[in-house]
């Protein structure tokens, strides 16, 4: 398509610099103008990179017929009127996680961006992750057995948000990576939390996602904890896999611990679980930046009209299962039901790019491809379920 894509960031806070410095660095794009209200970001960019035009007025920004791409990085209650002035205005949109602060703002988003084909992608920036991308292809391959369960923690102590709680801050990122491992939808969401620093903004937050085949999810998110923790368990029948992603370079281990039952038993006295402790292993991650990746992908998707892997559907479903959180703190952690009422969009297939396994030479080294299963074929509906 076009050979040189203009783009303009719009946020120059946390996150807009990071955005920044990686289109910047890009070839075959050029990062034309940075837009922020706030005239001491843009002076302090500025001396950074001079030859980026500044914009105060995001009006202005998407008014701008050279601006072929948006990317979006303020507060969540701005990304749904700035990706939808930027859409209708023809511009591609990359907006950051959440993708919008309800269902209704995102299904509206892309019911906008089908109609004007226009590409919305979202930034749940760990999808472009090389430990992501190697524990996916971990568990497609079975190599953990039957996936059961994953906790994830990300605690820290602030940065405190006030227009939205920490599961809309941080989970986001949990459950991006929940969904793309699991490759379907929960039916059923729990969440509790408290409310200690800001009244009515919970600080700290325990969801629970609970999925086909008794398989589930718990993810602790707080901004109110003294250390920065970013960790997944990954438990499998065979296997179990330990994401911690401040630990350097030796992001994930994958232990060969597992319980046996014995099949088959007489009397309770002969009746007893074996556990099984074999070794642990690290294998090699390539080093790259994600959010590089994440830049590089949504140029690649302007580029061969391609829908990206986080597209405007997945920012969906995880504003989905948010919005559930949400009702289910209001309801002091009763269930809330995503129930399945109608056909979902269509939605690209993304087979997890090629990496090598580093085995330490145990186990059968079968590596029996399971096909994977597309996510949830149907629009879950929230309903409230009675508290059991
Ligand atoms: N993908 C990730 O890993 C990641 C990490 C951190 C934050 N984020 C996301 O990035 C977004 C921004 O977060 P942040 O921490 O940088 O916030 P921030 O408050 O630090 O920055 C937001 C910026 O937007 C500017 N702004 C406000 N109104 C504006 C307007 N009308 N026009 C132009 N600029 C305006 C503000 O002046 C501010 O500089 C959030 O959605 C957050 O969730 C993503």
């Amino acid at each position: 398509m076009k050979s040189r894509i203009n783009i303009g960031v719009v946020g120059c806070g946390y996150w807009g610099p990071n955005l920044i410095r990686n289109f910047r660095a890009l070839p075959n794009c050029r990062l034309k103008v940075m837009c922020d209200v706030n005239e001491g970001r843009l002076a302090h960019l500025h001396a950074l990179y001079p030859e980026i035009e500044r914009e105060t007025d995001f009006a202005r920004l998407v008014a701008d017929p050279d601006l072929h791409a948006v990317v979006i990085a303020t507060a969540v209650p701005l990304h749904f009127p700035m990706a939808q002035r930027a859409l209708l205005a023809g511009k591609h949109v990359m907006v950051e996680k959440p993708m919008a602060a309800s269902v209704a703002e995102c299904e509206e988003l892309i019911a906008i961006s089908r109609r004007l084909g226009l590409v919305l992608m979202v930034g749940h920036t760990f999808l472009f992750s090389e430990p992501i991308r190697k524990i996916r292809e971990i568990v497609d391959h079975r190599d953990i057995g039957d996936l059961r369960y994953i906790a994830s923690r990300r605690l820290n102590l602030g940065l405190f948000q006030r227009d939205i709680n920490v599961a809309w801050d941080l989970a986001p990122h949990d459950i991006s990576i929940i969904l793309h491992i699991m490759q379907e939808m929960p039916h059923r969401v729990n969440c509790c939390g408290g409310s200690h620093i800001t009244r009515g903004v919970e600080d700290v937050t325990w969801m629970s996602l609970h999925f086909s085949r008794e398989r589930s999810a718990i993810i602790h998110t707080s901004w109110h904890d003294p250390r920065k923790v970013r960790e997944m368990t990954i438990v499998g029948s065979s296997r179990m896999i330990v994401y911690d992603d401040v630990a350097g370079p030796e992001k994930l281990r994958i232990h060969d611990v597992r319980i046996e039952r014995p099949p088959l038993y007489d009397t309770f006295a002969a009746f007893h679980y074996a556990y099984h402790y074999g070794d642990t292993y690290c294998p090699y991650i390539k080093h790259e930046e994600p959010l590089r990746n994440q830049c590089v992908h949504f140029l690649e998707c302007i580029r061969e009209d391609q829908t990206p892997l986080t597209s405007g559907a997945q920012g969906l479903d995880v504003v989905r299962i948010l919005e559930a959180s949400t009702e289910s703190l209001r309801n002091h952690g009763a269930s809330v039901q995503l129930s399945a009422v109608n056909p979902a969009p269509a939605r690209a297939s993304h087979p997890t790019p090629p990496v090598h396994l580093h085995r330490n030479g145990d186990g059968d080294g079968s590596s029996a491809r399971i096909p994977a299963p597309t996510l949830s074929a149907a629009q879950p509906r929230i309903t409230h379920e009675p508290e059991s």
